[in-house]
């Protein structure tokens, strides 16, 4: 992927494949790697929309020129300033002296921290318009997707909305650039789901608002930082993360649990296996120690039902559990059913803190509340199945 990808006659995609990164914010996951992705607008005044991070940047600035044609380059626009797109900054005021850089107010504060830029600057406002030609760009402040000075950058002549971060997903480009051009479109709404819940999930009132703020625009291309741009199917990416950011549920369930000894997870079978006869929908069932948190958040936030368990651990929760409830708390994941199991052997408190969690989080707790000393006895399993039949009932609700 050497030269540039035309998204129509006048705009080109230059950006990068990360496939060095193992852990996306040194927190993620991206087995499949990521796409930093950047557009070229090449019209009578040449304009950058969205950086890259500090890698590959000779190829990236290659790509570059050799769409230019030796014409300068007047503006690079900056959606949002976190150094997954602007590592490369530096680089490209070297490449294309005399560009100005095109961002709001907070862009500019965070281009000084950050960078030590000063000059060359063009700061908008929400609304603001910027003429290159026959493209004409419209900004649209919509902060906190996922930094304070987040924007989208609406390009009238072609329809196409540069969405910063939104509508995002993880994975490098693979077999092309649009959706109508991926094999397995699934993947890469699963790979969106988990980028979307692990990175900017937290921040879903304010994705409301953005696309509250959007609704107005006829927009036939989605043009993100990462991750396919959607040209044949716009909408299903802005359906998605609709839903996602109003924690609108699949049907099913997740049971996330640890177990030291296999005694909880005796106590998760026997529960697994009630809401499995039960037929409401998708189980899924992730052990806490050997699945990585960022696929079992993805999972939560998927289906309507979570069911945690846990043994206790020095007189608290499993520190593997412990770590995916205060990820959950600060994603501040809403309208959940809720389960809870765990077990002790001289002292409780597991289940202690794991109501607590479900208290704070305002989930809706199913009973009962299994708490099992040591082994589980016939009585205890019988209240395993009680539970599995209740969040069953719950679901058909
Ligand atoms: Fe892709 Fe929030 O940076």
């Amino acid at each position: 992927m050497n030269a540039g990808i035309p998204l129509n006659d006048q705009i080109y995609w230059v950006g990068v494949n990360d496939r060095q990164t193992a852990l996306f914010e040194e927190l993620w996951p991206i087995p499949d790697g990521i796409a930093y992705n950047s557009y070229l607008i090449l019209d009578d005044q040449v304009a950058i929309v969205d950086g890259v991070k500090d890698i590959s940047i000779d190829r990236y600035i290659g790509r570059i020129r050799s769409l230019l044609g030796g014409r300068p380059v007047s503006y690079l626009v900056i959606n949002h300033i976190e150094p997954d797109h602007s590592g490369a900054i530096r680089a490209l005021c070297e490449a294309f002296p005399g560009m100005k850089i095109v961002g709001n107010k907070k862009t500019m504060d965070l281009l000084e921290a950050f960078y030590g830029i000063r000059e060359n600057l063009q700061t908008v406002n929400d609304g603001d318009t910027l003429e290159l030609g026959k493209c004409r760009l419209q900004f649209h402040i919509t902060p906190m997707v996922h930094w304070p000075e987040t924007m989208m950058t609406y390009e009238s002549s072609h329809k196409i909305l540069f969405s910063g971060d939104v509508f995002g997903g993880f994975s490098a480009i693979e077999e092309g650039i649009f959706d109508d051009e991926s094999g397995d479109i699934r993947r890469h709404e699963d790979e969106m789901l988990r980028y979307f819940v692990n990175v900017i999930g937290k921040y879903s009132v304010m994705v409301q608002k953005a696309l509250a703020k959007i609704r107005h625009l006829d927009i036939r291309m989605l043009a993100s930082t990462h991750g396919l741009v959607w040209r044949s199917r716009p909408d299903r990416a802005i359906e998605l993360y609709d839903r996602w950011s109003r924690y609108e549920a699949e049907q099913g369930a997740v049971i996330v649990y640890a177990s030291m000894y296999g005694n909880t997870e005796k106590i998760m079978e026997t529960i697994a296996n009630s809401l499995a006869d039960a037929r409401v929908g998708i189980i899924k069932v992730h052990n806490v120690s050997r699945v990585h948190a960022s696929y079992i958040l993805s999972d939560i936030w998927r289906y309507r039902a979570v069911i945690l368990g846990s043994p206790t651990y020095n007189t608290g929760l499993f520190p593997l559990m412990d770590h995916l409830v205060r990820l959950l708390e600060n994603k501040m994941l809403r309208n959940r059913i809720a389960g809870l199991f765990g077990s002790y052997g001289w002292s409780g408190g597991a289940v202690k803190e794991m109501t607590g969690f479900v208290s704070r989080m305002e989930w809706d707790l199913t009973d009962p509340v299994i708490e099992v000393k040591c082994s589980a006895t016939d009585e205890d399993l019988n209240k395993c199945s009680l539970l599995g039949s209740n969040i069953a009932q719950r679901l058909r609700e």
